[in-house]
């Protein structure tokens, strides 16, 4: 039996179902980092309710496990269209269409896993891993959490880690607004009449995704 996930069209389609599912993550999270702007009781009991969630079992190591196979796989995808195609493509015919980010996806992809390797040293090693005593225990409503928004508080009141996150989050959209539809073009919705509402639909997505992660260290370097 030849192996699907080895043929170009597998990994293909192994990026988009796994692209899906960060796309579906990346909306839940965005949600609750927005309570930070509701004030430290409000985030707090937003954070422990996420942190206590049974599911979390469940999606924290899917997570893991999709965060890596769609780098592996774009990688591994990268490098074969490199080979197949070794010149750079600085002459684009006449009429091609694409954007800059559907031709600049891997460096996006790229610039995204650092900021994402920032972002997790300074949070969740800290919180999760580390058990930092620094992060200090609330007691809200009655219960007794962690006090992340302190943490987060602490940290987009330097100057230049709001810089990383704003640019994080430009990144992040940039490449976002072409994976979207691209990973539904892939698992098959490509004809002509979804694609121009998924294509919108991408647009407000990505937007969303960064105008919303922007605003969270703006708001602290300004307020
Ligand atoms: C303003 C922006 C953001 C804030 C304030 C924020 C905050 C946090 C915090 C506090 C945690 C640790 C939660 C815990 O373990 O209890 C976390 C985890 C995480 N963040 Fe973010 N985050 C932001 C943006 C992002 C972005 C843009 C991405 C993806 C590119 C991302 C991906 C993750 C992942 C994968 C985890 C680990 C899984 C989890 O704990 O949910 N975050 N984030």
């Amino acid at each position: 039996m030849s192996n699907i996930f080895n043929a170009s069209i597998g990994r293909k389609l192994l990026m988009s179902i796994t692209g899906l599912f960060l796309i579906l993550f990346l909306l839940v999270h965005l949600t609750i980092n927005l309570f930070l702007l509701f004030g430290s009781d409000a985030y707090n009991q937003a954070a422990h309710f996420m942190a206590t969630n049974p599911m979390i079992k469940i999606i924290e190591p899917t997570l893991a496990i999709g965060f890596l196979v769609h780098i592996i796989y774009a990688t591994i995808l990268t490098l074969q269209n490199q080979k197949a195609r070794p010149e750079k493509y600085t002459a684009r015919s006449a009429g091609n269409s694409s954007t800059w980010s559907s031709r600049n996806m891997y460096f996006l992809g790229f610039t995204v896993l650092i900021f994402l390797v920032i972002h997790l040293l300074d949070f969740y090693v800290k919180i999760k891993i580390l058990h930092d005593e620094s992060i200090k225990d609330v007691v809200v409503n009655g219960e007794t959490m962690h006090d992340t928004y302190t943490l987060v508080q602490a940290k987009f009141e330097i100057w230049w880690f709001d810089l990383i996150y704003i640019l994080g989050a430009i990144f992040l959209s940039l490449h976002l607004s072409h994976g979207f539809w691209s990973a539904f073009q892939t698992i098959g919705i490509n004809n002509s009449h979804w694609m121009k509402r998924l294509k919108t639909i991408a647009i407000i997505y990505s937007l969303i995704i960064g105008v919303g992660f922007s605003i969270i260290p703006l708001y602290f370097l300004v307020f």
